[in-house]
């Protein structure tokens, strides 16, 4: 049976942080709707150019556009043994398109970890957050900061300030998290797989309580 993972928490909770250390350990890709996003608005490609619009508003890709990009890539052969979702599903009309998808596939979403972490915590990480051009890979200038300032430890490209991380575009993003995507905490619930996560806390030990929580999973 394949793993599905789905990291649910507000822009700037550690999801990205979490996702590549989490699907390295487990060995399943790492889908960031907002990842691919960024890779077709730097690729200029029609989807690029239609979710730039709004990303830069800090509202949401229409879900139509977003339901079929993470079907396409869902449906490639290096996610047979399941997949650690990160940003989508982020409304309940994509929780409900999810669930379709995964059938198809045999599958259901497994495990729901939902990293919360106090506003006030979240607007700091999102303004001091530095990104990897190549592979999104996240840095933080005081919370973890690069070995060499302006370079990504990992693949040693280039660290750029996202747009969308100016204070402004931050509060409305947060906004929307509070509106469109905070029902899914109930929705899984109701489905018996979302679990607490204390995101304030150090990177590490937010990994550990992570798998600590899959490992209690039954396939
Ligand atoms: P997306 O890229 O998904 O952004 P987001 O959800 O707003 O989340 P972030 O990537 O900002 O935060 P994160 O939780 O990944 O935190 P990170 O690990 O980087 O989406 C961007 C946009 O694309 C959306 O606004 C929307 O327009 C569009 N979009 C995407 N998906 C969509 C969808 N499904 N439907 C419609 N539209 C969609 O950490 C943040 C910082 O904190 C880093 O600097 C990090 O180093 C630091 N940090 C992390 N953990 C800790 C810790 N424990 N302690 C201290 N510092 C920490
Ligand atoms: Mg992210």
């Amino acid at each position: 049976m394949p793993l599905y993972i789905v990291l649910l928490g507000p822009p700037g909770a550690g999801k990205g942080t979490q996702a590549q250390r989490i699907a390295q350990a487990m060995n399943i890709p790492h889908i960031s709707s907002g990842d691919i996003f960024r890779e077709n608005i730097k690729n200029k490609t029609d989807l690029g150019v239609q979710a730039n619009r709004v990303i830069v508003k800090g509202e949401l890709v229409p879900d139509d556009l977003t339901i079929a990009m993470i079907k396409d890539r869902l449906s490639k052969a290096d996610c047979q043994p399941g997949a650690l979702l990160d940003g989508f599903p982020r409304t309940p009309f994509q929780a409900e398109a999810l669930a379709k998808i995964l059938t198809e596939f045999r599958g259901k979403v497994n495990l729901v970890p939902y990293i919360n972490v106090p506003e006030q915590l979240l607007i700091e990480r999102l303004t001091g957050r530095w990104t990897c051009r190549a592979q999104g890979h996240v840095f933080h200038e005081k919370f973890n900061p690069p070995r060499q300032a302006g370079r990504c430890d990992i693949d040693g490209s280039e660290l750029y300030q996202r747009d969308d991380d100016k204070v402004e575009t931050v509060t409305k993003r947060i906004k929307v998290y509070l509106q469109q995507t905070l029902p899914l905490i109930e929705y899984y619930q109701r489905m018996g797989v979302l679990v607490n996560i204390d995101g304030s806390q150090e990177i590490d030990q937010v990994t550990a309580n992570i798998m600590t929580a899959i490992e209690k999973v039954n396939l």
